[in-house]
């Protein structure tokens, strides 16, 4: 691996001196105790020099990192300078606390059993881990990364793609809260606002023993150039607390919390109001809290293929379709359909002559029949079979040859109802059959529904967009999110309550304008839409 290949395999980002004081300034300012300090990704010390500056350093400090040049600065230099500065401070001997630096990946370690301390006292675990993500480390092939754990609570195709990816930082956190749990850690990290929501819903979801969570937005883009939006994490072990809440502050300086979260162990939702006592304990109040409910929207993430050289294809000279690598593509018509993507429906636009190739009707359907059926696509997968095989994602893996994901009856039904995945201003649309009456596809950066009628189709569009689902979905909606709109978002929105409490009006007045757009010259038949809709339950046909 190259040295800039091995460097993003661990992240590695210094934090700048001025940051780590206005990290530690804050830590105090919240009374946290530091007599033994744990930095599991120390880097070339930078937090250990901070901690070694304060007026009251730790006693004891254990320094575990996984570069052995990074570890031998710390033994170095940064413990050095910064025994000095206490020192200079103090007036105190040169005479400092216990540093004990390691050259081992955290992940090698058992924090509760491996490390020997001299002292005992309050333990800090403090630093700022590798916000690197799994993915991210599975593309450079990296092992740096803990032993694998399926993630509970996600499952089908989600699990096998985004929401099983996570970054180092959640994984060191969970791992100290867990091993060093009899004896209620601190944990403060630097780490990106993501993170930071995800190991919330972790703590409740594995009720954890922590007893607050708080969480500093702090500017990214100014101390490390990048346009994230990042904070410091801090966790308080407590025995037998389980947060569900976190006080969220503007800054490292904020003493009043400008927002809340609250979680119920999955999604996270923003609200104004501190949540009430119960919901740090072991249950949690309703309050405005909305759980999952049992909507007749069936949401489905799009179609995935992973090989958009050889899947997708675009309008060619005279009328002919070209693939990516520019070949031109003469395969069987009823195995390419419009295709969307997610700044497709995000701006509104048609699908043009963009189209994508389906091999399959239906998850894991067999391929080898398509020798026969269309043997013009059969000869051309079979001519890219080598760029096929080399899809990296483990959802390919002991599938047919050729398979696609997030495939079903639902992919094919005449309308949807669809929206990107990956834009914050979230604007739901209504998408009607293509010119010539093929179902459009939409990729996996979008979710679905398929609908069973234009009326259909416009009446959910507008109660997806009712001040009832609008007034949900910005307390769910996190705009910083690589994807702000998931399948946990969209099963919360509510579209019979919409109907029901919602401004029946307006509803109606919005239907009708997208149904004249999907179907000019359609009679409305809002109740008949709307019964058959009820009828449909997730698991359904769609
Ligand atoms: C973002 S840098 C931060 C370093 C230091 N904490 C600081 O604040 O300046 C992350 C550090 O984590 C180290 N690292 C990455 N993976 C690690 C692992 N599995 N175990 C221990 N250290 C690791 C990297 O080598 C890098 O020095």
């Amino acid at each position: 691996m190259s040295t800039a290949a091995a460097s993003r395999d661990r992240g590695d980002h210094p934090t700048p001196p001025a940051l780590v004081a206005r990290v530690l300034a804050c830590l105090t300012r919240r009374r946290v105790d530091w007599s033994r300090v744990i930095e599991p990704a120390a880097g070339e010390g930078r937090f250990v020099t901070g901690l070694l500056a304060q007026r009251h350093p730790p006693d004891e400090i254990h320094a575990i990192e996984a570069c052995a040049a990074h570890a031998a600065a710390i033994r170095r230099g940064s413990v050095a300078s910064g025994a000095d500065a206490r020192a200079k401070r103090t007036g105190a001997s040169a005479r400092g606390p216990l540093l004990h630096v390691r050259t081992a990946s955290v992940f090698s370690l058992d924090l509760g059993r491996d490390l020997r301390w001299r002292t005992v006292g309050p333990i800090l675990v403090v630093g700022n881990p590798p916000w690197v993500t799994t993915s991210a480390l599975g593309a450079l092939g990296s092992r740096n990364r803990p032993p694998r754990a399926r993630r509970a609570g996600v499952a089908g195709l989600e699990a096998l793609t985004g929401a099983s990816n996570y970054d180092l930082t959640e994984a060191i956190a969970l791992k100290a809260l867990s091993q060093l749990a009899d004896q209620a850690p601190v944990v403060a990290f630097l780490c990106k606002l993501s993170t930071a929501r995800r190991l919330l819903g972790e703590v409740a979801r594995r009720t954890l023993p922590v007893g607050e969570v708080s969480v500093f937005h702090i500017d990214a883009r100014r101390w490390f150039g990048v346009g994230v939006a990042a904070c410091l994490l801090l966790l308080r072990g407590h025995p037998g607390a389980s947060c569900r809440y976190a006080s969220v502050f503007a800054d490292l300086e904020a003493t009043e919390p400008a927002s809340f979260w609250r979680t119920d162990g999955s999604a996270v939702i923003r609200c104004n109001a501190r949540p009430e006592r119960s919901a740090c304990g072991r249950g949690h109040t309703q309050g405005d809290w909305r759980p999952a409910v049992a909507s007749p929207l069936a949401w489905r993430q799009g179609l995935k293929h992973d090989a958009t050289d050889v899947m997708e294809l675009s309008a060619g000279a005279g009328g002919t379709l070209v693939n990516g690598l520019g070949e031109k593509v003469d395969v069987e018509i009823g195995h390419r359909f419009p295709l969307l993507k997610a700044s497709d429906l995000f701006h509104g636009r048609s699908p043009g002559r963009r189209e994508v190739i389906v091999p399959q009707e239906t998850l894991g359907a067999d391929t080898l029949r398509l020798r026969r059926s269309a043997p013009r696509l059969w000869r051309y997968l079979a001519a890219h079979a080598e760029r096929l095989e080399r899809r990296r994602s483990a959802v390919y893996r002991r599938r047919p040859p050729f398979s696609i994901f997030g495939i079903g009856p639902y992919a094919f039904a005449p309308f949807k109802v669809a929206v990107s995945g990956l834009h914050g201003e979230v604007r739901f649309r209504a998408v009607p059959p293509g010119p010539d009456g093929r179902p459009v596809m939409v990729d996996d950066t979008c979710y679905l529904v398929g609908m069973d009628s234009a009326s259909q189709a416009a009446l959910t569009v507008a109660l997806l967009e009712s001040d009832v689902c609008l007034q949900a979905m910005s307390s769910l909606l996190f705009e910083d999110a690589k994807r702000p709109v998931t399948k946990r978002l969209l099963v919360r929105l509510d579209v019979v309550e919409a109907w029901r409490r919602g401004d029946r009006r307006a509803i109606e007045a919005r239907a009708e304008a997208e149904l004249a757009r999907l179907a000019p010259g359609e009679r409305p038949r809002w109740e008949t839409a709307l019964d058959t809709l009820l009828r449909r339950r997730p698991g359904g046909r769609h």
